[in-house]
């Protein structure tokens, strides 16, 4: 997608061997592009949320597998470097899918082989991902037009939470690649953009990608939509999921479930977006099972942002002394979810939804889960 009127990528190899990334911490203040020369620095980029987003995590975690393989391939190394890359974040589960996949392309090849493998699996992932954005794009672009038939041309208007755009994933993304293919169909859009504390992935990383590309928008508090809802003004909802159980309940974005709330409430359509890899096939209850990540909870006391004179700062926003706590993602259940958009097209949120679209993946995930 674009930044700045030029296309870019949100993480791509370097000519030396290395990778590179966008720093998500700095948008969009500033656009500065990180080095990752090893496991540690994948570990941290990760852990520090300068890559986040389900897809994308998972893409960074199959680089730097393929990083940590060019020091040591031994099976002590590689082990080694799956535990460290999976502890980094609990909820996406995009992260133990790559690194399953990087890890049994390799584990049957001498240790000198290893690395170079593991680089082109991981390259392999994210060209994948580009592709199943693309076409989740292309999947929810049809059923925005749908929306614009329906309202004779009218101005289409979808709430989004948190980022689910280009910056999650490697380019297009997942929530927001429909409405980007959207765009480029001439259909006329507006986007409701929910802040999304405590780390305002949504007025921080949504705006300025919604910006970049031209497409109309407007940032709200987290706690507008229901009542934006009730007022005819949201046409359906779109996120992205960072978990989806067999059964169709969907991990995302601590606040989803609350959207889903008031959109069930109005009888607004409800959708989430995401790849099959997002899907855990293993699942089959979201809220007994999906692990939710809990992060520092200086994060909801405080809030990052530019300064006056142009630093990127914290300030305190709650009472100095009082406990916070900070749940990263909230689960969905598949009964508010009116459909789930895949790169194979769109279906209920339900075992028999997915399996239309997806009849190979259980046995192809249960042959790779055993090996790790
Ligand atoms: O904590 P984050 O920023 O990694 O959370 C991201 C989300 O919840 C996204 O909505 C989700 O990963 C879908 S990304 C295409």
């Amino acid at each position: 997608m674009l930044v700045r009127g030029q296309p870019m990528r949100t993480i791509w190899p370097a000519a030396d061997g290395a990778v590179e990334i966008i720093d998500q911490t700095l948008l969009p203040h500033r656009i500065e592009i990180v080095r990752l020369d090893g496991l540690d620095d994948a570990v941290r980029a990760i852990g520090d949320m300068q890559v986040r987003g389900a897809p994308l995590i998972g893409v960074t975690a199959a680089w730097g597998l393929a990083l940590a393989l060019r020091t040591d391939p031994s099976d002590a190394g590689l082990a080694h470097a799956c535990k460290s890359l999976a502890a980094t974040r609990p909820t996406a589960v995009n992260l133990a899918w790559a690194l399953a996949r990087v890890e049994s392309a390799v584990i049957a090849l001498p240790p000198s082989a290893r690395a170079e493998v593991a680089a082109a699996e991981a390259a392999a992932i994210a060209e994948e991902d580009v592709a199943a954005c693309r076409k989740i794009g292309e999947f929810g672009a049809d059923m925005i037009g749908a929306f614009a038939a329906r309202k004779s041309g009218e101005t289409v208007n979808i709430l989004t939470h948190c980022n689910a755009g280009w910056l999650a994933a490697v380019d297009w993304g997942t929530a927001l690649a429909p409405i980007y293919v959207a765009k480029e169909r001439g259909i006329s859009l507006h986007v409701w953009v929910d802040e999304t504390r405590p780390r305002n992935q949504g007025a921080a990383l949504t705006a300025f990608e919604l910006g970049q590309q031209g497409v109309a928008h407007t940032v709200i508090a987290d706690n507008a939509g229901g009542h934006l809802m009730q007022h005819g003004r949201v046409d359906l909802v779109i996120v992205g999921a960072d978990r989806i159980t067999r059964s169709g309940d969907a991990a995302n974005k601590i606040g989803t479930y609350l959207k889903a709330l008031a959109a069930a409430d109005n009888r607004v359509p409800f959708h989430v977006a995401a790849p099959s890899s997002t899907v855990d096939w293993r699942l089959t209850d979201g809220v007994a099972q999906i692990p939710i990540e809990e992060r520092d909870p200086s994060e909801v006391t405080h809030i990052s942002g530019a300064l006056a004179d142009g630093t990127i700062g914290m300030v305190r926003v709650a009472a100095p002394g009082s406990p916070a706590a900070n749940f990263g993602f909230d689960v969905t259940p598949a009964r508010l979810i009116t459909g789930l958009i895949t790169e194979r097209g769109a279906c209920d949120a339900s075992e028999a939804g997915l399996l239309s679209l997806f009849p190979e993946e259980p046995d192809a995930f249960a042959r790779n889960s055993r090996k790790r």
